[in-house]
């Protein structure tokens, strides 16, 4: 081989042929890797062309070819699925755990609505299946996707499979359906076929599934759909998004709709006036629970009628008008044989108990949270009590109560850090009160603290790089090649400098996996606000305050220099004001950034790390409309809506809500009794509108 001319010295001219040269190289040689498996070069040559197109892309990165090499795993087929962008989000719900949940539920609505005493609000009720959600295209009535929910946003695209279930009609009967439409159900397995499913896996052999909504997402995101063809998957059609047209006047109707058009919806949906009426329905279907056939983890409850449905819209991840009302926790006795102490991202000291393995509701436990030093003294809990623990759906399981006593000696929680040796201390507030939970002082000194740091960094509802996971991290950081998030982009080269053999050649590796983890890491160069934001795993500040945040600044820049004057200029400055003014944001979140930004190391870090990667801005949700992108202040009384409403309406259509004036405003609605807002906007010459004159403004919007 030829000695290739070195990075630097390259011209743009040669660096360009060389990229094409490269491109169709690799190319070529993942051919031969995937599809026939008959690699033609050896690992080290194969890595030693995937570094040096990276190098020479990083050397001239307006000659980065639109078929990068870098943006390509494999051979594209057969690497798993396919990325499927959901048309509008597929949200989950809140939670009501009592009865008192579910009437400061209804009034919560009532209250946003503005209703009257007198007017009911109708709700259905029907059972919350425990299995996985999809949402499936509809074109002119034929099935065009299958999506499973993936984070919200985007799920994987599983048609394929989802085609081999009887459940899902490939083309939708009778008419009135839209053109398009995302139909979203749940996918579930009956306890029968995932009893008799299990007695197969078992009896091949192989691992069986841990209850029937794992066996259920196990069938379905199957890369083999034969197997997912062999399983008993069903499904039942629950609600819809992205309707091209309305055909439905309620949920009821929309529901009917579905069973017409071919789906199987759930024969227990009931409808009711009252708050009685819903706590009814909710304590039939816990009797019949046991004898269904298949999981259900509560009942969902929804606003009927679809206008209002529309008025409530949603927080953040949850719709307003619908909650789940979770069914009790599911118990279970057994022996705590120890107590182990994690260190979590922000150097909290976790005790957890570590337990006799004991099925609780179809799952075995043999951990569960303890949560602190007060609690264990509260449940006067010792190494070697039989203890009562509980499972609620996928939260971690909890240690309820003491049944019997070991006759162990009390628990002396640590007062310095299990894995760094800092001291432990529970931190006193302004107000005198102790924290509850004892955290580490060692900083990102302790490995524990930067090493959750560094996973929470690449999580899913972070950076999101496939094929680097808890795992990966723990390893990397132990080989001291990761120990903080700029060396993730720097992996390579960390690695040679390290003295390591290259990554392909690792155990666990090998060539493929290696380029795909470094292509995976490459392709979030780009990495949108609020995933950044949250990844960098500030107190206080995750995956709804950093979206709220990237809503209302659009630009990293204009953010972190508003959180650097914040910081410096404190409390009375007017970027301490405007980061406090934004909807939803609280002291805690403020707080928290500044502490942060003060940091030398977080600075350090920060700057290095912004070398590798570059963050996008946001985009105005929706630009269309006449107050995107505006700041706007409602004060005084509101007569034809709520606050609430009117303020979620204007977030809805791209607007920044805040609580106080500023030069920055651009319009306050006024209401009767309107007082000092309105004053200090007229004296800064924002403009200001009635309410009336609102609402006309966004009529069309
Ligand atoms: S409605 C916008 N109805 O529960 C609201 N969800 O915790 C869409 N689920 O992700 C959800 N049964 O997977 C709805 N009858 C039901 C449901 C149901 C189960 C699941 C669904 C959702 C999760 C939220």
């Amino acid at each position: 081989m030829i000695k290739p001319v070195p990075v630097d010295a390259l011209t743009p001219e040669a660096a360009e042929e060389e990229l094409a040269r490269l491109a169709e190289a690799i190319r070529e040689a993942d051919e031969a890797y995937y599809r026939n498996d008959a690699p033609d070069l050896t690992d080290a040559e194969y890595d030693a062309l995937r570094q040096r197109n990276l190098a020479i892309e990083a050397r001239f990165p307006e000659l980065r070819r639109a078929d990068s090499p870098a943006d390509r795993v494999g051979a594209g087929a057969g690497e798993g699925f396919a990325k499927a962008a959901h048309a509008a989000p597929m949200l989950s719900l809140d939670n009501a755990f009592s009865d008192e949940d579910v009437v400061e539920f209804v009034a919560r609505i009532r209250r946003f609505l503005g209703l009257d005493e007198g007017e009911a609000v109708a709700l259905t009720a029907e059972p919350k299946i425990d299995g996985l959600s999809l949402s499936l295209t509809f074109e002119n009535g034929q099935l065009t996707r299958a999506a499973t929910r993936g984070d919200g946003q985007v799920g994987e695209d599983v048609t394929a499979n989802a085609r081999t279930l009887s459940d899902i009609p490939a083309k939708l009967n009778g008419k009135g359906w839209p053109d398009r439409i995302e139909i979203r159900g749940e996918v579930y397995m009956s306890h029968a076929d995932f009893a008799a499913l299990n007695a197969r896996e078992s009896e091949a052999g192989r691992k069986v599934f841990a209850n029937p909504r794992n066996a259920a997402a196990g069938s379905l995101r199957q890369l083999d759909v034969g197997i997912t063809k062999s399983r008993p998957l069903r499904f039942f059609a629950y609600a819809w998004a992205a309707a091209s047209a309305p055909f439905a006047a309620t949920q009821t109707e929309a529901v009917a709709r579905f069973a017409d058009w071919g789906f199987q919806v759930n024969p227990l949906m009931t409808r009711s006036d009252s708050v009685d009426g819903l706590i009814k329905a909710y304590r039939d279907l816990e009797q019949s629970r046991a004898g269904l056939g298949y999981d259900i983890d509560g009942v969902v409850y929804k606003v009927d009628h679809l206008d209002w449905q529309q008025r409530l819209g949603f927080v953040s991840r949850a719709p307003r008008w619908a909650i789940a009302h979770k069914f009790p926790a599911e118990k279970a006795t057994t022996v705590l044989e120890g107590i182990d102490i994690q260190v979590g991202r922000t150097g909290s000291l976790t005790p957890v108990a570590r337990l006799t393995p004991v099925t609780v509701g179809g799952v075995v436990v043999s951990n569960a949270t303890l949560h602190n030093e007060d609690e264990i003294a509260r449940l006067g809990v010792k190494v070697g009590d039989t203890v009562e623990v509980q499972r609620a759906g996928d939260v971690i399981p909890q240690v309820l109560r003491v049944v019997a006593d070991g006759g162990g000696a009390p628990f002396e929680m640590p007062d310095a850090c299990p894995v760094c040796g800092s001291a432990a201390v529970r931190d006193v507030d302004d107000k005198g009160e102790t924290d509850v939970r004892r955290r580490c002082t060692g900083g990102l000194v302790c490995p524990a603290q930067a090493v959750e740091r560094l996973k929470h960094f690449v999580s899913r509802k972070s950076l999101d790089i496939d094929g680097l996971g808890a795992k990966q991290v723990q390893l990397f950081y132990e080989k001291g090649v990761v120990r903080a998030p700029q060396d993730i982009f720097r992996l390579t080269a960390r690695i040679a400098e390290a003295g390591l053999p290259p990554l392909a050649e690792w155990d666990g590796f090998g060539p493929a996996s290696a380029a795909k983890l470094i292509a995976a890491i490459d392709a979030r160069r780009n990495v949108p606000f609020a995933r950044f934001l949250n990844g960098l795993g500030i107190r206080h500040v995750g995956q709804t305050t950093s979206n709220q945040f990237a809503r209302h600044f659009l630009s990293w820049k204009t953010f972190w220099a508003a959180v650097e004057d914040a910081a410096e200029q404190g409390p009375d400055s007017e970027a301490f004001g405007e980061l406090m003014g934004i909807d939803g944001i609280g002291g805690a979140a403020v707080g928290a950034l500044c502490v942060f930004v003060t940091e030398p190391h977080n600075r350090e870090m920060l700057s290095a790390l912004l070398s590798e990667v570059m963050v996008q801005d946001e985009t105005a949700a929706a630009s269309d409309s006449p107050v995107a992108g505006k700041t706007v202040v409602f004060t005084g009384t509101l007569e034809q809506m709520t606050r609430d409403e009117a303020k979620a309406r204007a977030s809805a259509l791209g607007a920044k809500v805040s609580g106080s004036v500023s030069a920055k405003t651009d319009i306050l609605v006024a209401g009767p009794g309107a007082g000092s807002k309105l004053t200090k906007a007229e004296s800064l010459g924002v403009k200001t509108l009635t309410e009336a004159e609102w609402l006309a403004l966004i009529a069309d919007a």
